[in-house]
């Protein structure tokens, strides 16, 4: 049998405790199916004394994760300690430069350094490996990567927050408001005390910038993406969803278009018959539009100590399994140096369906006015109707309109002109519709 693989765990957290659980549980049957065993025989974190409720005794501790990267005994870095700098890009990059394999979880890391690193890492020959980094344990990177050469992908669209999916779909299921869904997260563990990197869509956006390159094979560019959160979705944006055929998901979409690539996370309607709009809770879903393939949803759960240990399990399998001297393939499914300049899709041009729901006043030609200023704006209506308002409005009405295909700019005009007239009583809004089979 081969020789042993070495590996080193830098982070000992829910993902890391979990890895070094599953690789001691697993150990025989791992052996079995990757014809060497796994050991780890290296770790770092940053109290030692704590209990990670698995017998980490063999492994040599090391209070610098960078220092374990350069120098420990190992064949494979694990770097499970999270941030898109400080110690976990240093380990990573101290790693790669030594000449080590690397796996992570950490999308954050990836989305604003994940090139520099890649590039690093087909220089030295070694693999980086982060299946973790996106979607926990769905295996979306392999499936993008490996599964699916020669395909042209033109949409690549997810549920990619269990934060926030679980939050939609119990004010959905319960008509609670968002802020009693959202502390129900926080007690449950889904959602951080601070809550704003998963509900204004940031961990969103980092995923998909990551989806984006490996799908259009271009640089990614997380500072390069609209976003909006799921802080302003009401009890009447839901209910008015429902009755329209629609459920609100807050997705994270990359679009091939004439002008560039779009990348935009925000809340958004798909029809209740869809397939994405069945995924709920915790649960998160991609789907990859193709020419070959047609349409792929790859659905499972997204996060977790169990769920994300199994995506990384995974990653470090595949280096156990492979063979000295291999030519290992490139990171992001084509040689970093090759990857393409991102070109950005100006979001005014984004073309799609609209709900707009107008709280106004109850006075005689409002209707006609909103009516009026769509069509000034060239935007022709599926439906508009009116009716009485949320209680709390008071006198107001509400107005809703779905518009049929139009574009963000003229949303945008139509919907400022609106506003000026003095006929509303509240915000607008305004929710993207997206198509999805
Ligand atoms: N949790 C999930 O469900 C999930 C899902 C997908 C991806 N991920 C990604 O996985 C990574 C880890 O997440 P997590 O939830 O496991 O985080 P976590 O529970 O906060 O664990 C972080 C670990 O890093 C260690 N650490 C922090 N600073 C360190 C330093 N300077 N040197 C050495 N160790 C240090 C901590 O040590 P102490 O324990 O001693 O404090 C802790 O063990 C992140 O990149 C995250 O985005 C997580």
């Amino acid at each position: 049998m081969a020789e042993a693989l070495r590996i080193g765990i830098a982070g000992l957290g829910t993902v890391g405790a979990s890895v070094a659980r599953v690789l001691s549980e697993k150990a025989a049957e791992l052996t079995r199916q990757c014809g060497r065993e796994i050991v780890v025989t290296a770790v770092s974190a940053r109290d030692k004394t704590r209990d990670r409720g698995v017998d980490l005794g063999g492994a040599k501790w090391f209070d610098d994760p960078t220092e374990l990267a350069r120098n420990a005994d190992i064949d494979v870095f694990v770097e499970l300690i999270g941030g898109d700098d400080g110690p976990a890009r240093a380990c990573v990059k101290a790693a790669l430069e030594a000449g080590r394999h690397v796996v992570t979880a950490n999308k954050a890391l990836l989305a604003r350094h994940g090139v520099s690193l890649a590039e690093i890492a087909e220089k030295k020959g070694v693999l980086l490996n982060y299946e973790a980094a996106v979607a926990g344990g769905i295996p979306v990177i392999k499936t993008m990567r490996e599964a699916m050469a020669g395909n042209s992908v033109s949409r690549v669209f997810g549920i990619l927050n269990g934060t926030c999916n679980y939050i939609l779909t119990r004010m959905e299921a319960e008509g609670l408001s968002f802020d009693a869904c959202l502390k129900d997260a926080q007690r449950l563990g889904y959602a951080e005390a601070d809550p704003t990197f998963d509900i204004e869509g940031h961990d969103t956006a980092h995923k998909l910038a990551i989806l984006t390159s490996l799908a259009f094979g271009c640089k990614i560019s997380a500072d390069d993406i609209y976003m909006e959160g799921i802080s302003n979705i009401s009890q009447a944006d839901i209910r008015a969803a429902g009755e329209l055929g629609y459920r609100i998901k807050l997705l994270g979409v990359a679009q091939a278009t004439e002008s560039g690539i779009e990348q935009r996370v925000h809340p958004t309607m798909v029809p209740t018959a869809s397939v994405i709009a069945q995924v709920h809770g915790v649960t998160n879903a991609v789907a990859i539009e193709t020419d070959i393939l047609g349409e792929l949803l790859l659905s499972g759960p997204g996060a977790g100590g169990n769920a994300t240990a199994s995506a990384v399990v995974g990653d470090i399998a595949d280096i156990a399994k492979s063979r000295p001297g291999f030519q290992h393939g490139p990171v992001f499914g084509r040689p970093a140096r090759e990857l393409k300049p991102y070109k950005r899709a100006r979001m005014r041009s984004h073309e799609g369906g609209y709900f707009i729901r107008l709280t106004v006043h109850d006075r005689v030609g409002v209707f006609a006015a909103v009516a009026k200023r769509m069509a000034d704006n060239e935007i022709s209506l599926e439906s508009i109707v009116q009716h009485a308002a949320e209680p709390e409005a008071g006198t107001a009405k509400t107005v809703i309109l779905v518009t049929h295909e139009t574009t963000e700019a003229a949303v945008r005009k139509a919907v400022d002109g609106i506003t000026k007239d003095g006929h509303l009583t509240d915000k607008p809004q305004v929710i993207r519709i997206e198509r999805a089979g």
